[in-house]
């Protein structure tokens, strides 16, 4: 953690709102920033009580803001009723943005489809009907497990419109996951696609999701969109495809009233724990963050043309690409490939394409299309984009200032958001028109948002001094539950000071102005291009291979993907180690978790190195694995013949 804070201490540029975005920006200024903080910090309940009645569109009004009666159980605006998909689409409808564009889509082979509220709005409510058809009630369960494609948001706002709860799952996770996933989430219908472009070739999902539905009995209908016309097989009676479902069903469907308590969806992610967690989000309060930081941190305008480069599949694909967006009333922009297919200025090229004016994407893409040198920005006009964001991971200087010189032509803020799956929408993150920047740090908490850097017993620390990253209120879209599991997520997320803090496993320190700088996890999760993984995940992964005899699995520098996974391998008794055996490994993790897991690394060992009580000195795997000489303490080492040895290799 120390190197780390060294490292960043030197970074001393800021960067200011440049005038001519500020005089534009919804909020203009510092001091506009400290009025809302102000605001929220004397009537907290007052400040997201007006915000609700402003943003949201209710069903019926509520008259109660937060109810914390029973920590960490938050219930937001909870007397209530209103419909996500009513305020994502219907709102705009008696507008004049009824014709404007919602999503503007390119698949990787070309193809484009504009789809404007009102359209969307129809290829909703089909959907919406065709589900209601196949049994699908308010409450129940749907896996969603797509492309990019516009219908993987339509499914979405399908099952927000009849109240039911989905959960979409990361078209790059494997058939095992998948099946998890779907049992976690006790879903009956799982909605599919024959395949998405990727990198040129098919993904066949469909063939991933016939290979999970023979472990889940309870999935009555798998309902499949015709992507890529490649060859399935349908099983009779269960699978239906997209087109048939929707045809003949109405364009008009009947927004359900729901609770703003109600789940709009769970997103499983990973914890320290080999399980992953089912994070359930509610629908008002979570709808709300989502709104608010795309007028504050995006400073959304009807003239943008939004492009949040995450998959749906993740929290940020959820919250950027289709709700939070959708609500704003953005046109937002859906890409199904990848980066650099058919060629390495692919996203430079739609930018030029689409005039896209705000542009959003994590640190190792930026990383990635960096090395792939300047002629490929240098060949495309990218003088429409006047905003630009990052996610997923601290961004390194050098990479914001390639970003900033080289796509942002020096002009444009870079809002660096910190957030997780957890918190639903941006917690941490500059206001374009507003707050100076600093490369490489989030900067401070969002209006309304109470963050803090505290010791182990709690204690708010002074400036520079690392610790625990916290956020010290409940907030409207933050994680409501950890799905089947309320226990874990009282544990996990509120039980580290006593039940007074959120803590999610990040450590950060404040700087003399009270920016954050976050430093990485604290926890067994490591942070591959954006996405967390926990090391236990991996490690169960690779101990269910029969000649795997015990793994422990750490992260190491990575120049382009911020972390790579470098998993040591003891194996049973008689099986030798060598190179087949590893890409065996490798693929055995892609095929259990996801390619994403594949360890980059593996190294066969004869012995770990545990403390006397067994536990595995994991910071000691991680120098090793950097190529570091170990630091710190060693005396707890049981066995110092294994630390030595795997220094020697
Ligand atoms: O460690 C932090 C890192 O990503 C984690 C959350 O991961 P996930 O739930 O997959 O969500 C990613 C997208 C919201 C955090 O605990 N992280 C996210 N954004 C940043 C970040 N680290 C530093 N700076 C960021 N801007």
């Amino acid at each position: 953690m120390s190197a780390e804070i060294e490292s960043v201490l030197h970074e001393n540029r800021v960067f200011d709102p440049p005038a001519a975005f500020a005089t534009q920006a919804n909020v203009r200024g510092m001091d506009a920033y400290r009025a809302m903080v102000a605001k929220a910090e004397a009537d907290y309940e007052g400040y997201w009580g007006d915000l609700a009645r402003e943003h949201l569109d209710w069903i019926k009004p509520f008259t109660r803001v937060l109810n914390w009666d029973h920590p960490p159980f938050a219930r937001w605006f909870e007397d209530g009723l209103l419909n996500v998909a009513a305020n994502c689409l219907d709102r705009h409808l008696t507008t004049w943005r009824k014709n404007k564009a919602a999503i503007v889509w390119e698949g990787e082979p070309g193809d484009t489809r504009t789809l404007t509220y009102q359209e969307l709005h129809w290829e909703t409510c089909r959907f919406a009907n065709a589900l209601k058809g196949l049994g699908v009630q308010t409450g129940d369960r749907v896996v969603i497990y797509m492309p990019m494609v516009p219908e993987a948001a339509i499914a979405m706002l399908a099952c927000a419109r009849i109240g039911a709860t989905h959960s979409v799952v990361f078209g790059g996770f494997s058939a095992e996951a998948l099946k998890d996933r779907i049992l976690d989430a006790g879903a009956r219908v799982v909605v599919t696609a024959d395949g998405g472009w990727r990198r040129g070739a098919v993904v066949p999902l469909k063939d991933f999701v016939d290979e999970a539905l023979t472990h889940c009995p309870d999935v009555r209908h798998a309902v499949v969109l015709k992507r890529t016309g490649h060859p399935v097989s349908m099983t009779d009676g269960r699978d239906l495809w997209w087109h048939d479902v929707v045809a003949g069903a109405p364009s008009r469907c009947e927004a359900v009233a729901v609770s703003p308590e109600h789940p709009l969806f769970i997103l499983y992610t990973s914890g320290s724990t080999g399980k992953p967690k089912g994070v359930v989000h509610s629908s008002g309060g979570y709808l709300l963050g989502g709104i608010v930081t795309m007028q504050w941190v995006f400073d959304l305008k009807d003239t943008d043309t939004f492009w949040c480069t995450a998959d749906i599949g993740w929290v940020t694909g959820h919250t950027y690409v289709v709700y939070g967006a959708l609500a704003a009333g953005a046109t937002s922009v859906m890409y199904e490939g990848a980066p650099t297919t058919p060629h390495a200025g692919r996203f430079w090229e739609l930018v030029e394409k689409h005039k896209v004016t705000t542009f959003y994407t994590a640190p190792t893409a930026i990383r990635a299309l960096n090395k792939l040198g300047d002629e490929w920005p240098a060949k495309y006009d990218l003088s429409s984009l006047r905003l630009l964001g990052t996610v997923g991971e601290p961004i390194n200087p050098e990479a914001w200032m390639w970003y900033h010189k080289v796509i942002g032509g020096g002009t444009c803020p870079i809002v660096d958001t910190w957030w997780q799956t957890e918190t639903g929408s941006h917690l941490i993150s500059p206001l374009p028109g507003a707050t100076p920047i600093k490369p490489g740090s989030a900067t401070l908490a969002v209006p309304g948002i109470f963050a803090d850097v505290v010791n182990d017993q709690g204690k708010s620390l002074g400036p520079d001094q690392g610790g625990y990253l916290v956020i010290t209120k409940p907030w409207p879209s933050m994680i409501r539950t950890v799905h089947g599991d309320p226990e874990r997520y009282k544990q996990n997320y509120w039980g580290h000071f006593g039940g007074r803090y959120y803590f999610a496993g990040d450590g950060a320190r404040k700087d003399k102005d009270g920016y954050f700088w976050i430093m990485g996890r604290v926890d067994d999760v490591i942070n591959v291009a954006g996405h967390r993984l926990g090391t236990m995940e991996i490690e169960s992964a690779l101990v269910s291979h029969g000649k795997v005899a015990e793994a422990a699995v750490v992260g190491f520098p990575d120049d382009i993907k911020g972390e790579g996974i470098f998993a040591f391998v003891i194996l049973h008794r008689g099986v030798t180690g060598d190179d087949a055996l590893v890409k065996v490994l490798r693929d055995h993790v892609a095929h259990e978790i996801g390619a994403i897991a594949r360890p980059d690394r593996i190294r066969f060992t004869e012995g770990l190195p545990k403390t006397r009580s067994g536990k595995i000195m994991r910071r000691l795997l991680r120098d090793i694995a950097a190529g570091r000489d170990t630091q710190g303490d060693i005396s707890t080492l049981e066995d110092q013949k294994t630390l030595e040895s795997l220094r020697e290799d």
